[in-house]
């Protein structure tokens, strides 16, 4: 492990390199333990720099085992090595010149999986952010682009496959059971998106025809027999392919596409160019192990990393501060690539969620940043749901504010004009600005300014004047190291509803831009008054989640009530239930921690039970509906002094009412939801099965025995629905026999299928209740926990520390001191899963005392440690700051 040396890098400090790289010829001789890498490198001094500049080169953990500079022996003197950097001196003023660098690298103890390493008998690379200087002293920075010839020589009996960029150029055989294999890639790339794959792998095949009518071989690598399950991931490959044609124009550009499914990934999946590494969780499902969630994961994320090619890839990021450039961009590709397959409304009340549960909170507390950075310490702990997510947001609020023509003017002038650049924010807010001729300056603070907005708005009605009058005011919280903040371009979407439901429209609006449904709020207060209203309006405020912001709206149940039936915007009508859901969920909170009884307005269990029960909205639609908000939701809302216990009981106990006054509908619904015939992943199938699932959670409230989950989980045909009546018996029934037979069952029935393992680790980890951390510390032992693969880590430690707030956050702190344990113990291993556990204390200020004192304490341990990565000591240490 590289210790911290507690370096910071500044935006400010950006200025290009001084030498320019024109070619990288890359020869790997693969070995286990000692791979030797020879690097031929052509550099020219870029125009104008110093000529007695020397040429520094990155590295990381690195050792030099040979150097040429134009094929000849240089002096010791000219050149110093350490394994952080490699720096030439005396190298030519006004020729290119070409450096030589011979590395030998460790791919079995790379335990980091950063650079080249091992995972299930393959060798694969993962380069992003900064792992190429992992493998070869390199200018490993974005905005370094080359084309790149590599050969790759291996044992032929143990690697069949030799992969890596571009087109395959040829192959042969090399003496001594070795072979070779040579690939081209004519695309400029930045060493962050190199790959090599080599090892004993199945494919499955396909073809794509693209629009100019150019075949692509498409490509995925799987382990032998596990080849059909990764249909479904071909098929959302070629659907991807086409999308990007018809929605953005963008045509695939080498003649074959590949992707590698590993069982060792720290993230999702990494889109190097033309050699897609895919967490093997991203790419394999079939009817049996995987459920409709992972369905949707693996189309998404498919999508996602094939959609990079062109936003990412062939326009990549001058430097790291521009992540939201390629990620929130592509982020926002991929939401409208779901919302076209399955149904926009159910997609983008999915999206919300998730960014009001994950990026809220990040915003929120001490690890809270701007969506485009200034400064980073370690760049791998800004892959965060602010730059992925709220990047993703910023973006579709400049489709918004264009609307659809000038957004997309907006982005085939990014296309032309930064094909092959290492780009900026600013570059690409400049192309919409130029599309469209609106000044974006104001709105580029979405950009800059961290923290969630929070707009506070109220309505007045004149009857005798016929207006309706808007009152809006924002303000802009402080966050680490920004105290003071501008008002912000705010993009709201609203309708004015008449009493039947219908959209009423103003004759004029004044204090406000409005065009279209979407009214502009740019002032820290603001007044808009709506003239030529006939009757007192219902109003539907930030319709489809327009803008990513905290409302404070006081509307009174009828008028949500209304909104919930008739809003033609569905995301709205489900915001609407989410908003008569809230205040129900935090008062039982309150009432539970003072010990009093909770009750539950029954206006609102009203219109989730007409909601639940009204056969003109999807499934999909009624399912969400009835998954109240989480736990962590609802101590979100509270926002302070939290008491996850309280937040629990409260939680459970209107759950329970819900179930005692929809016990009909709901029976009727685990009835008539019931899917007929064979299997089929596809959306309108998961609603039905969601919503199914969904009543039966509240069935299943109603028993004080495990028989119904149990009938349910005796009859289950598919992974779907096998793990949801699973979680039922354990959260529910967690010491009762049929719990225990069931997850011996489990086990196994899928002991031998380690995604599905996965899934038996977080559903006992998410057991609630004090208790399960001792369950977790047993599991610990199993003979199926594997504590050097991510997946296993995360569904294990993960689940229980992000999904299970009253297990990790039992009053005594031992859930903290746990974690803090393992985290020392991963760090030593692979720092950035290291880091990203952590994260699940970032919220720990919100807690009660008592709990905020023990997880204050935790984390001074980890800070106390004299030997940390730099990944863990970033993030411990702001999480620290006061
Ligand atoms: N660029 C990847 C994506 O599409 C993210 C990623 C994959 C990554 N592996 C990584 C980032 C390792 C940092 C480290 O989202
Ligand atoms: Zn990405």
């Amino acid at each position: 492990m590289r210790t911290d040396t507690g370096q910071i890098v500044y935006l400010a400090d950006y200025r290009p390199t001084d030498f320019v790289l024109e070619r990288v010829d890359l020869t790997f001789e693969l070995d286990p333990t000692e791979t030797k890498v020879e690097a031929r490198l052509i550099f020219r001094r870029r125009e104008g720099t110093d000529p007695t500049l020397p040429l520094v080169l990155d590295g990381d953990e690195l050792n030099l085992a040979g150097l040429l500079l134009d094929q000849a022996e240089i002096p010791a003197s000219q050149y110093t090595a350490t394994p952080e950097s490699l720096t030439i001196a005396n190298v030519p003023a006004s020729v290119p010149f070409e450096v030589t660098i011979t590395t030998i690298i460790n791919p079995e103890a790379n335990t980091q999986l950063m650079g080249l390493y091992r995972t299930g008998g393959i060798y694969c690379t993962q380069c992003e952010a900064e792992g190429f200087r992992r493998i070869t002293y390199f200018p490993d920075r974005p905005d370094v682009l080359a084309p790149y010839t590599v050969n790759i020589i291996a044992d032929k009996a143990a690697n069949p496959l030799l992969l890596s960029n571009g087109n395959f150029l040829g192959g042969a055989g090399y003496g001594e059971g070795k072979h070779f294999a040579a690939w081209f890639d004519p695309h400029p790339k930045p060493s962050y998106l190199f790959a090599l794959v080599a090892g004993d792998l199945g494919a499955v095949e396909d073809t794509f025809t693209t629009m100019s009518g150019r075949d692509v071989a498409l490509k995925i690598y799987v382990e032998h027999g596990k080849e059909p399950r990764a249909a479904y991931a071909m098929d959302a490959l070629k659907r991807s392919m086409k999308w990007d044609e018809e929605a953005f124009g963008r045509e695939y550009d080498l003649d074959i596409f590949m992707i590698v499914a590993v069982s060792d990934f720290n993230m999702g999946a990494m889109e190097n160019k033309g050699l897609n590494v895919f967490n093997d969780k991203y790419v394999l499902a079939d009817p049996e192990t995987a459920t409709d969630a992972d369905y949707a994961n693996i189309e998404a994320i498919i999508a996602h990393e094939y959609f990079h090619n062109w936003t990412g890839n062939r326009i990549t990021c001058r430097d790291w501060f521009q992540l939201c450039l390629k990620e929130g961009l592509t982020v926002y590709r991929d939401h409208e690539f779901s919302a076209d397959q399955r149904s926009r409304p159910v997609k983008r009340i999915a999206e919300v969620r998730h960014l009001k549960s994950e990026q809220f909170p990040e915003d929120a507390g001490p690890l809270a940043h701007p969506v485009r950075p200034t400064k980073y310490r370690e760049i791998n702990n800004f892959y965060t749901t602010t730059v992925y997510e709220k990047g993703s947001e910023v973006t579709r609020m400049i489709a918004t504010l264009l609307g659809r023509e000038l957004f997309k003017k907006g982005m085939d002038l990014y296309f032309e004009r930064h094909d092959g650049d290492a780009a900026t924010v600013e570059d690409f807010v400049k192309c919409f600005e130029d599309a469209s001729g609106r000044d974006l300056g104001q709105f580029s603070l979405w950009y800059h300014q961290a923290g969630t907005p929070l707009v506070t708005a109220s309505g007045a009605y004149d009857a005798t004047a016929q207006t309706f009058t808007l009152s809006l005011e924002q303000m802009v919280p402080a966050t680490p190291e920004q105290s003071s903040k501008e008002p912000m371009h705010i993009p709201l979407r609203l309708a004015l509803l008449a009493e039947d439901g219908s959209i009423v429209t103003p004759q004029s609006v004044t204090g406000a831009e409005f065009t279209g449904d979407v009214l502009h709020l740019t002032d820290r207060s603001q007044t808009a008054v709506f003239d030529g209203i006939s009757s007192r309006p219902v109003l539907s405020l930030n319709r489809s989640f327009s803008t990513p912001i905290n409302l404070h709206f006081s509307q009174g149940t009828a008028d949500l009530a209304l909104i919930a039936r008739h809003e033609t915007d569905h995301f709205a009508r489900w915001q609407a239930l989410n908003d008569l859901a809230l205040p129900n969920l935090m008062q039982a909170a309150r009432d539970a921690r003072e010990g009093k009884a909770v009750s539950c307005d029954p206006a609102f269990v009203g219109a989730l039970l007409a909601a639940a029960g009204d056969e003109s909205l999807e499934p999909a639609f009624r399912a969400q509906a009835l998954n109240l908000p989480s736990e962590s939701d609802i101590a979100r809302e509270l926002g302070s002094n939290n008491d996850p216990d309280a937040i629990h009981a409260g939680r459970q106990a209107i759950l329970g009412e819900i179930a005692l006054a929809g016990k009909d509908v709901f029976t009727s619904l685990y009835d008539g939801m019931r899917t007929s015939g064979t299997f089929s992943p596809d959306a309108a199938s998961a609603g039905r099965r969601a919503l199914r699932n969904a009543a039966l959670t509240f069935l299943t409230l109603l028993d004080n025995a495990p028989a119904r989950a149990k009938v349910a989980f005796d009859a289950a045909d598919n992974m779907t629905d096998l793990s949801h009546s699973l979680a039922l018996l354990v959260h529910r029934h967690p010491d009762s026999a049929e719990t225990a037979a069931a997850l011996a069952a489990f086990r196994e029935r899928f002991a031998e299928n380690a995604l599905v393992v996965d899934k038996w680790f977080a559903i006992q980890a998410g057991t609630p209740g004090a208790d399960t951390l001792e369950r977790v510390r047993k599991l610990m032992g199993s003979p199926l926990f594997n504590r050097t693969n991510p997946n296993r880590m995360r569904s294990l430690i993960g689940s229980f520390a992000f999904g299970n707030p009253t297990g990790f956050n039992r009053a005594d702190g031992a859930g903290y001191h746990f974690l803090a344990d393992e985290i020392l113990d991963i760090d030593q291993r692979n720092p950035q899963l290291a880091a990203r556990l952590l994260t699940s204390m970032r919220s720990w200020r919100s807690l009660e005392k008592g709990r905020a004192d023990h997880a204050h304490a935790a984390l001074r341990k980890i800070a106390g440690a004299d030997k940390l990565s730099t990944d863990v000591r970033d993030i411990v240490e702001r999480m620290l700051k006061e």
